[in-house]
């Protein structure tokens, strides 16, 4: 754990505000004691103060510093109703609809307060379903300036510290877009490189993965990840990137050498770019449970400010880690 260690330091000197909208649950009321403890975050909670105090209490959590906002006596909803209004004019939205959604949806509710910057981030999904997560943030934070593709990565931290850079290897996208077209594989591998410096401190070596190495198959699924190569080369990216290879070529240098020997990510790939979510979501958890590594995410990149997701299974310490992260995104 030493990346959340490190994570923690930077997001003390941020001291943004993370918004958690699930309240209602008492992992929710832990996690906040701790990242207030902690002082990795300022916290506002969303709901009716009385019951989430009252829950607070019987759950012994300490929540006496955060700040909780209850939508439904919300005195600026007006200006939050208008914007949403405005928003989703495409879909013909009326007033009376984003008002209930506002008031109702605290996943909405919440994402209109960091699009209005009355808080930094915010973290949902403990009693959620990561589409209703990423839909509320699409829908009202919308995609950063220039970026297309909202997408997600896992920062995979090694027992051993065998692979990436000191054991830290970043998997995308392991959580959003189910099939993601040639242009998308291209527009998440930047964000990726993004993350693995801006979040994890790492010089990005992009692998862009496949069950085919440097054309060693022939078949569609291989030449959509060829394509991507293709137009990442065209973009004239900043970051190291090669492909399409196997997983094992990506990560052994051995096995680099031999498949891919004038690659200069082959074998020391630190950030693998998976070809769909069924490849991606199914490879971290396989080398979470098998190989017991720490599988810290899914962080959510590309939305215009930061919002990220949890499991429902989630931890308290989960919870409390993401916020630190989730700070830490903050522009
Ligand atoms: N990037 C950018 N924009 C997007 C993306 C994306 N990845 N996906 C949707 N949008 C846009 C839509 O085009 C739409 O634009 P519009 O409002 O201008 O029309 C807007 O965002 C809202 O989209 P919706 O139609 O509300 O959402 P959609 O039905 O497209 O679903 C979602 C998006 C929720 C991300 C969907 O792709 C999804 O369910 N992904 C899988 C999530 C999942 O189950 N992950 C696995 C579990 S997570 C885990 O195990 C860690």
């Amino acid at each position: 754990m030493r990346l959340i260690e490190n994570i923690k330091k930077s997001a003390k000197q941020k001291l943004r505000t993370i918004i958690l909208p699930e309240a209602e649950d008492e992992r929710v009321l832990k996690a906040t004691q701790i990242v207030l403890e902690e002082k990795t975050a300022n916290i506002i909670l969303i709901g009716n103060k009385d019951e989430i105090n009252a829950n607070a209490k019987s759950c012994g959590a300490n929540i006496s510093g955060a700040n909780i906002i209850d939508p439904k006596s919300f005195e600026n909803i007006n200006k939050y109703v208008n914007e949403l209004v405005n928003l989703r004019k495409s879909k013909s939205l009326s007033k009376e609809e984003a008002l209930e959604t506002l008031r109702n949806e605290c996943r909405f509710f919440a994402c209109m307060m960091v699009r209005l910057g009355d808080a930094d981030g915010l973290v949902a999904g403990s009693n959620s379903a990561t589409s209703d997560v990423l839909r509320a943030a699409l829908q009202v934070i919308k995609t950063a300036p220039n970026i297309k593709t909202v997408s997600s990565t896992f920062v995979m931290e090694t027992v051993d510290g065998k692979f990436g850079d000191d054991g830290l290897i970043l998997f995308s996208d392991c959580a959003v877009l189910p099939d993601p077209t040639s242009e998308q594989l291209a527009d998440i591998a930047s964000s990726t490189a993004a993350t693995a410096s801006s979040v994890v401190g790492l010089k990005p070596r992009v692998a862009m993965l496949s069950f085919s190495t440097m054309g060693s198959a022939k078949h569609p699924l291989v030449s959509k990840v060829q394509e991507a190569v293709e137009i990442l080369k065209s973009r004239n990216v900043d970051f190291e990137f090669d492909g399409e290879m196997q997983a094992d070529a990506a990560i052994i240098e051995a096995i680099g050498a031999k498949k891919a020997p004038n690659s200069k990510v082959a074998g020391n790939s630190n950030v693998l770019v998976f070809p769909d979510l069924q490849s991606g979501n199914i490879g971290y958890k396989l080398v979470q449970r098998f190989a017991g590594a720490a599988a810290h995410g899914p962080i959510i990149q590309g939305l215009n400010k930061p919002v990220n997701d949890l499991s429902r299974g989630c931890s308290v310490e989960d919870i409390s880690n993401l916020v630190a992260i989730t700070a830490t995104q903050v522009v």
